[in-house]
């Protein structure tokens, strides 16, 4: 490998860094809306290709034909993952992804440990001191996001109790743990004996565990963004560690975007954000789900297709809300046939999306996306609330949590104070679930099913909208 020093003064390698920041930043500028998604991915691609390609070219690497090799038995694997996954698993997969990016830095920080000469960090025949602190903290953070990434991935997938594992003094374990770990870094600018970087090693990936297993499955959307920040932290540790821009710059991005998704969905989930990347410091166990059982004795109302198919080609406005069952039905593009057969009828129809609805940042806009809704009719929460009480028809297919006024008004409720959806303003509820008992992620009733205005229509959601459609057509 050439000496690093050299490659930080190599313009052209600068410039090829800098250009591959900058088609980043505009990837991100262009994933913040649907519409321009694809543009985004592609400056992502761009971007990404620049800054292989710069490092492999300035490098001289020992065996291309190894990374060759490497580069196609990941890719391969990455691909098969993509192609087989169901977009409903996918919060578990990119909890995967996350620990991978986290193990990276930590097996980057021990290479560069072990071998400090092919790094160029030594000075004097010792690491230099600044360096050891990238390596440290690179490690710590490498090894919090794998651990607190498979935690994740357990809890998610089902393989794990989603339910919060509350340690007796769990917040003092964490800060002594925390603690012991930025000691221990400052303690190794003095001595690099190898046993500080495994302590460092271990508690790192003690203290991971310990941060993830205390938070409840209905946090389980911000933990998944919020790994997402550390990977991208855990990515520019490495970029120090290796004297590359365009991973610093790339890992302070990931990690910056992440951590503001994570504020985002901390405020639509009315979560304290510092409470959950302390591992629900401060928290009480909330979001924990609730007892399970919907209250089938109350009186509620059965709609059947036709019904929903009369009263919404007689509607001025139908405003749909899609949320985790339609995921399940893969029932978007019947939904949109659906759509497009209304306006055809003269109707005004509007998509809700709420940032928490399904189970992953952004999952229903995928899907109308790939159902090609168009852009212009799927609105955010609050840009459509207030328009429920002047809309004849609100059509909840699969969505549950999104639409429980629970969420307003009762304090011992495990979505309290989670912003949503005023639908009961509507004047018509069609309500599509599979049966009165399911409840939804947070298991607790919802008092929507059983008010005046509201119809059930129990079926799988695609099913339901097929029969919808037919006699919309008719
Ligand atoms: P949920 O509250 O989970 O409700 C899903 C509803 O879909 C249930 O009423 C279920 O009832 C119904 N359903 C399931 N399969 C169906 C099918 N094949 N056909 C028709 N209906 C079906 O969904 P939501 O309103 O989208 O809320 C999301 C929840 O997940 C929130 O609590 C959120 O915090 C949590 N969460 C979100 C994320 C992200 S980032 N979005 C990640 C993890 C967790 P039946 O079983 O009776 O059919």
């Amino acid at each position: 490998m050439l000496p690093q020093a050299a490659h930080a003064v190599n313009p052209w390698v600068a410039l090829a860094y800098l250009a591959a920041g900058v088609c980043f930043i505009f990837a991100l500028r262009g994933l913040s809306s649907p519409a321009t998604s694809r543009k985004g991915n592609r400056y992502g691609m761009a971007g990404m290709l620049i800054a292989v390609v710069t490092t492999l070219v300035t490098h001289d690497i020992a065996s291309l034909l190894e990374i060759v090799i490497a580069i196609a038995i990941g890719g391969g694997i990455g691909f098969v993952i993509a192609r087989k996954i169901a977009m409903t698993d996918m919060p578990q997969l990119v909890a995967a992804f996350h620990s991978l990016v986290g193990m990276a830095a930590v097996l980057v920080g021990w290479a560069a440990y072990l071998n400090p000469a092919a790094f160029d960090i030594l000075i004097d025949g010792v690491i230099s001191p600044v360096s050891r602190v990238e390596m440290g903290l690179g490690i710590a953070i490498g090894a919090i996001t794998f651990s607190g990434s498979v935690i994740a991935f357990l809890k998610l997938a089902g393989k794990m109790s989603g339910a919060p594992i509350m340690l007796p003094g769990r917040h003092v374990i964490n800060l002594g743990t925390l603690a012991a770990i930025l000691a221990l870094t400052v303690y190794f600018t003095a001595d690099q004996s190898i046993w500080i970087i495994a302590v460092i090693t271990v508690l790192a990936f003690v203290i991971g565990f310990l941060l993830i297993i205390p938070i409840g499955g209905a946090d389980m959307p911000v933990v998944v963004s919020m790994l997402n920040s550390y990977s991208g932290w855990a990515a520019a540790a490495m970029g120090f560690t290796l004297h590359n821009t365009a991973m610093i710059i790339t890992g302070a991005l990931v990690g910056a975007s992440g951590a503001i998704l994570s504020y985002i969905m901390c405020r639509a989930m009315n979560r304290s954000f510092v409470s959950v990347i302390a591992g629900g410091f401060g928290a009480d166990g909330g979001g924990d789900a609730g007892d399970g059982a919907a209250k089938v004795d109350r009186p509620w109302k059965r709609g059947s297709a036709e019904d929903a198919a009369f009263l919404m080609k007689e509607a001025g406005q139908v405003i749909i809300i899609p949320g985790y069952g339609m995921a399940v039905a893969q029932a978007q593009h019947v939904l949109r046939e659906m759509g497009d057969l209304l306006k055809e009828a003269g109707v005004t129809v509007k998509y809700a999306i709420h940032p928490v609805a399904g189970r992953m940042p952004g999952h229903m806009n995928v899907l109308l996306a790939e159902a090609n809704v168009p852009y212009d009719e799927v609105f955010e929460l609050e840009d459509i609330n207030g328009e429920f009480s002047q809309t004849d028809v609100a059509f909840v297919i699969g969505a549950n949590d999104v639409v429980n006024p629970a969420a307003r008004t009762d304090k011992s409720s495990p979505i309290y104070g989670m912003p949503v959806f005023d639908v009961e303003k509507a004047k018509t509820i069609f309500f599509i679930k599979r049966s009165m008992g399911g409840v939804g992620y947070s298991g607790v009733d919802n008092d929507v099913f059983y008010m005046d205005q509201t119809m059930m229509l129990l079926s799988d959601a695609k099913k339901m909208v097929e029969q919808i459609n037919k006699a919309l057509a008719e």
